[in-house]
């Protein structure tokens, strides 16, 4: 296949375009420095996790005011899973936890044999209903999970409150919130645990990567061994190769390839997030009011949102969807309601996800576009559909 080749679409019927075709939905964004510092960690001797995936952790911690140790893993998916294991989810635990998310926010949940309790969505936000989060935690409950969806944050007092009653700790899928805040304090420095996806689209990526902080220090030692099969690395590498292994660890690392790639990113990272903040803005300024849609988002003051999606609720979607591609511009979902999925064995009553659901859309927002082609965008918007 030639490199280039465009990957079929398994998302719907509108194959994907490339850049010189249209505006496309998702691209990753390249820092500048990344093949210079992956090129120069190719000739150290350290690929897999080595001193780069230190740096990066100190790093990451620093610039992004993360309260606690920092953790880099493989994918977000891995820290999702360190961090069940880490709050003590065993089999059997329910877990209150967003119906509306990426399969990666719960599939982990599965492997660990726990029960996933799906929670209804605010049909503003797409974020978790606080509501409904009230109505299904109960003395059952072994944590609460929470995803920004879009980057938005969610009502995180509401669910604090919720979670100080039962006494069990917030888990926050922060795969789309790298850069938000909520209250003044960035997002990683508000619950027990956050987890971040450094996945190719994100706003900073690795390839595929993903990070754990968590503000309980007294886990890192922990956190770290089950990152590595179980194994002290720090005893190992003194040369102490008969220490035992106490727990069930996995292969979670990060390499260091991931994160000299990383670290380039998060040089510019500041960047980046003023850039995608800029045309999430432009994008409410001008399609604010405009009928026929509603912006999903509740523009509450306490959040900041870090501008991972533009989303909205459109009337009649797939008009809409199909509009923007006869003007060659890509839309779309990225998420769908986990109950769809049979692997979760689940069925409840979401009314909300059910209002919701043929009416999310998602449009362009990465570092490929500027405030003109929001502009394009929102003006074949606003003609109507
Ligand atoms: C909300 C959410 N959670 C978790 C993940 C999983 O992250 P990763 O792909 O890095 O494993 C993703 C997507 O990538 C996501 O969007």
């Amino acid at each position: 296949m030639p490199l280039d080749q465009k990957p079929a679409s398994d998302k719907n019927d509108l194959p994907l375009m490339t850049m010189e075709e249209g505006i496309v939905l998702f691209h990753p964004h390249m820092p500048e420095r990344g093949a210079e510092y992956v090129a120069h960690t190719l000739g150290t001797r350290w690929i897999g996790q080595g001193p780069k995936v230190d740096a990066f952790e100190r790093e990451f911690r620093a610039r992004l005011r993360q309260a606690g140790p920092c953790l880099a893993v493989g994918s977000g998916t891995d820290a999702l899973h360190l961090a069940y294991l880490l709050a003590g989810i065993g089999p059997g635990d329910e877990v209150a936890t967003p119906l509306f998310t990426c399969t990666a926010t719960n599939l982990p949940l599965l492997y660990i044999g726990a029960i996933p309790r799906f929670v209804d969505v605010d049909p503003v936000t797409l974020n978790i209903s606080v509501e409904d989060l009230a109505r299904k935690v109960g003395p059952k409950t072994k944590a609460i999970v929470v995803v920004h969806y879009g980057g938005l944050p969610c009502d995180m007092d509401e669910i604090h409150a919720i979670a100080r009653r039962w006494g069990i700790p917030v888990i926050e899928d922060a795969a789309h919130a790298l850069g938000g805040a909520y209250d003044g304090k960035p997002v990683g420095a508000l619950s027990e645990f956050t987890m971040y996806s450094f996945q190719a689209i994100k706003h900073l990526t690795t390839g595929d990567g993903g990070l754990l902080t968590f503000k309980d220090a007294s886990l890192e030692p922990l956190a770290r061994r089950l990152r590595w099969f179980g194994i002290d690395r720090e005893d190992k590498q003194k040369g102490i190769w008969e220490n035992d292994i106490r727990e069930v660890g996995y292969k979670y690392q990060m390499t260091d390839i991931g994160a000299a790639l990383g670290l380039a990113g998060l040089e510019e990272l500041d960047r980046t997030l003023a850039h995608r903040k800029a045309l999430y803005r432009r994008y409410v300024e001008r399609l604010k009011g405009c009928p026929g849609l509603r912006i999903v988002d509740d523009f509450d003051p306490r959040k900041e949102h870090a501008a991972w999606l533009f989303s909205i609720l459109a009337e009649r979607r797939r008009d809409l969807q199909l509009k923007l591609r006869e003007r060659r511009i890509e839309s779309g979902q990225t998420h769908y309601r986990n109950d769809r999925y049979s692997v979760f064995g689940q069925s409840g009553h979401f009314p909300n996800m059910d209002k919701v659901d043929d009416a999310y859309l998602i449009l362009p927002l990465h570092t490929k576009i500027g405030i003109a082609e929001v502009d394009t965008i929102c003006d074949v918007i606003r003609e109507g559909w």
